[in-house]
């Protein structure tokens, strides 16, 4: 009976140091999550946004037929949740290309969980729009195409 009493707070204390344990690791974790101001982004994601897209790229003179292909997929992948002037489900269109780099704007829409959890542009867009915008499934080529057309609505043509 006292040997059985014995083991049975022996298996107390473990199991109090064990969940002692694993909040404590919760804490840290959830601290980790909801404190990232970036600390651990390279400068290039800081400014650019979080892979796949991971070097500055070369963007040439405004192409048309680029701006007209990126606008069909706009219209059939995004229009649902972005209009051009005003904010709908997500934020308005409309002047993207004078505040964020091309590179910045295909990882938002290449990578947009990453960039919800981990980026601070990203984390402030979460906690405005209270949601995480879905992948879409774009492809790379799709990505430049959407930001050509994003770069014709932003001058006008
Ligand atoms: C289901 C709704 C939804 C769809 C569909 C959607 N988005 Fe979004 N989008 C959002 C929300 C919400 C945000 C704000 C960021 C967040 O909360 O994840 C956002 C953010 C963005 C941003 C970042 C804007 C900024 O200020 O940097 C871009 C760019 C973008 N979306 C482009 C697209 C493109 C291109 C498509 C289509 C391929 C698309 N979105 C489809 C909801 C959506």
């Amino acid at each position: 009976m006292k040997y059985a009493a014995f083991i049975a707070s022996i298996l107390l204390v473990a199991s109090l140091v064990a969940c002692g344990n694993s909040d404590g690791q919760n804490n840290e974790q959830a601290q980790r999550s909801s404190s990232t101001n970036g600390a651990e982004l390279s400068s290039f994601e800081l400014e650019h946004g979080i892979g796949p897209i991971t070097s500055r790229m070369t963007i040439d003179d405004f192409d048309l037929g680029m701006a007209q292909r990126g606008r069909e997929i706009f219209e059939s992948k995004c229009a649902a949740c972005h209009q051009m002037e005003n904010r709908l489900v997500g934020p308005p269109i409309k002047g993207l290309t004078e505040r964020r780099s091309p590179e910045f704007l295909m990882n938002m829409i290449l990578n947009p969980n990453d960039m919800a959890r981990k980026h601070p542009e990203g984390q402030k867009m979460m906690r405005e729009y209270m949601m995480v915008m879905p992948f879409q499934n774009i492809s790379e080529e799709e990505a430049r195409e959407i930001v050509e057309y994003f770069r014709k609505v932003d001058k006008g043509l």
